[in-house]
């Protein structure tokens, strides 16, 4: 039997293990993939153990993304550019470090039907997943990347990598077609992101990456605009597609009775 897991910190909250393991049985593949909750002092160990054949394949969560890229003998470029890694395999002996997150975003958008040519959009946050989303949508032709984060310092880091992106002020709310929640503020039911969005259009598109709980107040916000909204959910089964596509070359089923499955 394969094996598969998932790495992170927390990792509880994770669903990975529920979605893999569900196309698993659906496609006849005798696998099993799990959770585990380590220390970033576990990270080599357990990545030799893909090496030793102990385990199949690894995806990487919060907070160890970057911590990974060390281990491994090589990167996609997507994960290069990013600085993140979310799958790792092995192909010719080698261990390979990807980035579906990437994949996941642009899936996940093109979903919305939201027309994102010449579009400029305003990324609240600058954590680990922002570098995928900046990725993406340089990819998807939008015409302006802004990038607003509490701890400036941290926005004005992605410029290395992404130097197309402005940085605005936190709190400053520049004229935009996507607003895109990227921060962890909202995990919480009474978290508030703290703008004012009077005045706004009902052509614009609210995006939160997060997923649980389904409607963030920032979500919320946006369809008493009248806006469209979309949550973390699609992206979230999108990049997990991905890596099950690069591990077991097999294009799982997405469909309505997976998303009750897992009640998303
Ligand atoms: P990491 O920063 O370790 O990558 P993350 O969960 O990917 O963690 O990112 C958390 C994001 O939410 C960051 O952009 C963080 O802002 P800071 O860089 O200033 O910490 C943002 N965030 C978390 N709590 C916040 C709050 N109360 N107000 C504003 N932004 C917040």
């Amino acid at each position: 039997m394969k094996k598969y897991l998932v790495i992170g910190n927390p990792i509880e909250h994770s669903l990975s293990p529920k979605l893999h393991n569900y196309w698993f049985k659906k496609n006849n593949i005798n696998a099993n993939y799990s959770k585990r909750k380590i220390d970033k002092s576990e990270i080599q160990k357990i990545i030799t153990e893909i090496k030793d054949n102990k385990l199949d394949g690894m995806n990487v969560t919060v907070p160890f993304k970057s911590d990974v890229i060390p281990f491994l003998d090589t990167l996609s470029e997507e994960s290069q550019i990013t600085q993140s890694v979310n799958t790792i395999y092995i192909y010719d002996k080698k261990l390979v470090g990807h980035n579906t997150d990437i994949k996941g975003f642009e899936l996940s958008l093109k979903e919305t039907q939201f027309d994102l040519k010449n579009k400029s959009i305003f990324i609240l946050g600058a954590g680990g997943v922002v570098p995928s989303i900046i990725y993406a949508l340089g990819k998807l032709g939008v015409s302006k990347i802004m990038v607003s984060n509490r701890t400036k310092q941290k926005a004005e880091n992605l410029k290395k990598n992404f130097s197309n992106i402005e940085v605005v002020d936190w709190g400053d709310q520049p004229e935009f077609d996507m607003i895109i929640n990227a921060t962890s503020l909202g995990l919480s039911k009474e978290d508030e992101i703290g703008l004012n969005f009077k005045n706004i259009n009902k052509e614009k598109l609210f995006y939160d990456v997060v997923y649980n709980p389904k409607e963030t107040n920032f979500l919320k916000t946006g369809k008493n605009l009248g806006c469209r909204v979309s949550n973390g959910k699609m992206m979230f089964i999108y990049q997990a597609f991905e890596s099950f596509k690069l591990w077991h070359k097999v294009k799982p089923e997405i469909n309505e009775e997976l998303k009750k499955f897992l009640d998303l």
